[in-house]
Parts: C-alpha cells; sequence; structure tokens
C-alpha cells in the first residue's frame, strides 16, 4: 500500500463509500455501529470519509481522502472506472458486483496484482454465506472438481413459493415483488442472468480459468408451471434454479437451468429466499455453504468482513477473550415419553404437575397398550431447571412405570 494512503498510520481507517442504496446505506451504518468494536480488535476505527452517489459526493475528492474503497453503485460503468482508478491510487477495494466482476474479472484482478493492492468482493456471491472466503482460503489447495450454486434467492423464493402454497409464476411473483425479494424490474433475476454472472465468478475461483459472463449458458424460471412441481413432488423431487461449474473431459462447462435435485441432495431442502453453495472436490468430499442471500444488512456484513480483512492480515487467533457469565440454566423446548398404567386421570396428574412448574404442553400424543400406556409430549420453551423439577415429581408417581425420557427439541425451522 503508498505511505499516500495512509495505511499504516494509527489514525482513522478511512473508507471512501460509493453508492449509497440499499447496500451501501446498510454498510454505512453497520460501519458506525461496529467501529468501537473493531478498533477494539484491530486497533484502528473505520469510519466514512465519503460517499458518493448521483447527486452527491465528488469521487477524485473522495479518494483522495480514503485508504480503502468500497463499491456499492452495482453494474458495470461507472463502477468499473471508479474500481480501477481507485487501484491505480494505492487503494485497497471491496465490492459486491457481480456484473462487474463477472465480465470485467481478470482486468480488474491484474490491475490489482500490479498495483500491489486487494481486491475483495465476498459479497459479489450468494450475500452473506462465504462461499468466496471457503474457496480462496480454506480450498486454497483443493482441486475442484463441481460447484453447485442456489445462488439466487429471488428465484428461490418464487419456486419455493410455487411448491408450498400451489401458487402461479406469475403470483408467486407478484408477491416476491410485495415482500421485496423481487425488484420492480426482475428481469435478471428470473432470466438466469444474475446466478450467471456469479457462477462466472464461482468457475473462475474454482478452476483458475478466466470465465466471461458471456461463456455462462443460462436459462430462467418463466416457463415453470405449478403442474411441473406437483407432478415432481409425488417422485420425492424438487425443483430449484441450479447454477453448475464442472470439469467436463479437459474442459469446464458453466450453466445455470430449472434443475429437479432429489431429497437427499444437500440443496434440496434450501428454501425462500436462502442461498447455498456445494463444492466438491476428491479431497474433502462435499462442503455446502447456506444462508442468506441477499438484503441490505445481511450483503453489508459480508462487505464490512471484506473491509476488515483488507485493514489487518486475517487473524490465525480469534481476538483476545473477555469473561462473560456463563449461563447453565437455558430454555428449551422438550419431548417427555412416559410409560404409565392405562386408567383415568393420568394425564391430568401429569398435565396439572407440569402446570404448577410453569411448563406448559404443546402437544400431546396418547397411546394405549393394553394395561400400559404410552404419553409422549413436546413442551412449550421452558427453563431446564422448572422441567427437570416437574420430571422429578412426575417419576414419582405410582402409576409411571419407566424412567421418563426426556430429549430436547429445536423448534426453530429456516
Ligand atoms: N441489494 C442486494 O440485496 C444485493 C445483494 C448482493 C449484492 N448486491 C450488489 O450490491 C451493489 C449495490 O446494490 P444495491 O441494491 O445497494 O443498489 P441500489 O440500491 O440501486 O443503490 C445503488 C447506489 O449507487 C448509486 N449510483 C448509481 N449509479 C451511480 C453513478 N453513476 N454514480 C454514482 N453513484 C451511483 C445510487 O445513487 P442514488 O442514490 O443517487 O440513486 C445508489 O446510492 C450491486 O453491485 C448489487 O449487485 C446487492
Amino acid at each position: 500500500m503508498s505511505s499516500e494512503s495512509g495505511l499504516g498510520d494509527g489514525g482513522p481507517f478511512r473508507v471512501g463509500l460509493l453508492g449509497h442504496g440499499t447496500v451501501g446505506g446498510a454498510f454505512h451504518e453497520l460501519l458506525d455501529a461496529r467501529a468501537e468494536a473493531i478498533e477494539a480488535e484491530v486497533g484502528r476505527r473505520p469510519q466514512v470519509a465519503g460517499v458518493l452517489t448521483r447527486s452527491r459526493g465528488d469521487f477524485d475528492d473522495i479518494l483522495e481522502r480514503s485508504d480503502l474503497v468500497v463499491e456499492l453503485i452495482g453494474g458495470t460503468d461507472p463502477a468499473r472506472e471508479y474500481v480501477l482508478r481507485s487501484m491505480a491510487a494505492g487503494r485497497h477495494v471491496v465490492t459486491a458486483n457481480k456484473q462487474l466482476l463477472s465480465q470485467h474479472g481478470e482486468e480488474l484482478f491484474d490491475a490489482a496484482r500490479g498495483h500491489g493492492v486487494q481486491l475483495r468482493f465476498e459479497a459479489a456471491v450468494a450475500g452473506v454465506v462465504p462461499a468466496i472466503r471457503v474457496m480462496n482460503e480454506t480450498l486454497a489447495a483443493a482441486y475442484i472438481d463441481r460447484v453447485h450454486g442456489i445462488v439466487n434467492g429471488t428465484t428461490n423464493f418464487i419456486l419455493s413459493e410455487m411448491a408450498r402454497t400451489g401458487e402461479t409464476y406469475a403470483e408467486a411473483l407478484r408477491q416476491a415483488q410485495e415482500l421485496g425479494y423481487a425488484e420492480a424490474d426482475p428481469t435478471e433475476d428470473v432470466t438466469g442472468k444474475d446466478a450467471a454472472a456469479k457462477m462466472a465468478i464461482l468457475a473462475r475461483l474454482a478452476f483458475n480459468a478466466p470465465v466471461h459472463l458471456d461463456q455462462v449458458s443460462y436459462e430462467g424460471i418463466e416457463r415453470v408451471t405449478v403442474d411441473d412441481i406437483e407432478y415432481a413432488r409425488e417422485l420425492g423431487l424438487s425443483l430449484k434454479l441450479i447454477g453448475t461449474a464442472e470439469r467436463i473431459g479437459r474442459g469446464i462447462a458453466v450453466h445455470v437451468h430449472p434443475a429437479f435435485l432429489y431429497s437427499g441432495h444437500p440443496l434440496a431442502t434450501v428454501d425462500g429466499a436462502f442461498n447455498a453453495v456445494t463444492i466438491e472436490s476428491p479431497a474433502i468430499t462435499e462442503i455446502t455453504l447456506s444462508g442468506p442471500g441477499a438484503g441490505g444488512p445481511q450483503t453489508a456484513s459480508a462487505v464490512l468482513g471484506d473491509v476488515i480483512s483488507a485493514m489487518i492480515p486475517p487473524p490465525s487467533l480469534p481476538p483476545p477473550a473477555v469473561e462473560q457469565q456463563i449461563v447453565t440454566d437455558v430454555e428449551f423446548s422438550f419431548y417427555l415419553h412416559l410409560e404409565v398404567a392405562d386408567r383415568p386421570g393420568v394425564l391430568a396428574q401429569v398435565a396439572e404437575i407440569l402446570g404448577l412448574q410453569g411448563v406448559s404442553i404443546r402437544s400431546v400424543v396418547q397411546k394405549g397398550l393394553g394395561q400400559e400406556a404410552r404419553l409422549v409430549m413436546v413442551m412449550h420453551p421452558v427453563l431446564e431447571s422448572k422441567f427437570r423439577a416437574a420430571v422429578e415429581l412426575i417419576s414419582r408417581l405410582e402409576f409411571v412405570r419407566e424412567t421418563p425420557r426426556v430429549i430436547r427439541v429445536i423448534e426453530e425451522t429456516f
């Protein structure tokens, strides 16, 4: 880094912010909120030195006052020029711009190399899912055969809704727009072009070969019908818009299209606006990463992670520990299995004891087994100490035949 950039000085770490829309605005807020914690961890406080939008800020002035530039404008022009000029001036760059990288990646990587600066782009593929970091760092030495991805949240949401509710494509798209998962103009998403750009970037990293967006064949979801999805469900299949980058013979193929998956596939259960990337390599078998694929705060979090990585060499040790209270009595939802005598009043007595300890029953299944009966219940979340106290009392009831069995239930669904 050039000394004029100010890197290495003890003062604030100045971030020039290009774009202040969905992601840029969320990034600005997140950076302000986390600045103190970042300073405590890495020794310098990041601060936004200037903001460029169509109506405010001057690029040259912001560049002059920045140690690092974050590009969140989108599109190729003028983003490409700003990124190149930032790197030529010795500034590290962080971007979330898949269109730019999938069309001008090699030029930008060469420029970063030539100027000795970092170009980080975790947020350009699959939002906050750390696919880029894992491929660049964790799997740096792995020979990758294939990458499959659900890398567009809008289309995954539409297909999931069609499967869940039986809605048509048009109805599910309208709902995605109402909920903010799809833009007013959803063309790039539903035609598969957005996913194609992301797969070009993943292919570049997986195979270390230049892959341009134009070399990715893609097909969207506009022609998918409710019938396709319903028949597939009867066959145990789910429909996803899948991006694939794979080695074929001595070459590589990169494509995006709707595809049916059998239920055992790691991507089959990725629903709603979630994204996921599966990386296959003989050495590691397979890794699947999943999480929110878009959204201002989520994407901003990946952008800020890149900024911190550019501020300091990535830490190999965790930051110094700070003492915290260790909580031992935790709320859980519990499954309780009781073998009891089959006679009237048993369930009422069990329920009463649970109620007195503040444990509320969510669901009960009762099954007669001749003289005996089986009571299986799931509770609403309750402190473990209260639940254990209730179970202790229940186990002493004369009609309880065996030691009660208790298993925790994780209630969240994603
Ligand atoms: N939204 C997401 O969930 C998401 C997820 C992953 C990656 N991304 C990527 O993140 C980037 C930003 O997306 P976004 O959703 O935040 O876009 P956005 O809401 O449309 O915001 C774009 C910002 O860039 C500014 N801008 C546009 N053209 C400009 C120009 N010629 N000169 C200066 N400023 C200009 C706009 O200025 P005005 O305010 O004046 O209009 C606006 O502040 C894109 O590369 C996108 O692909 C977005």
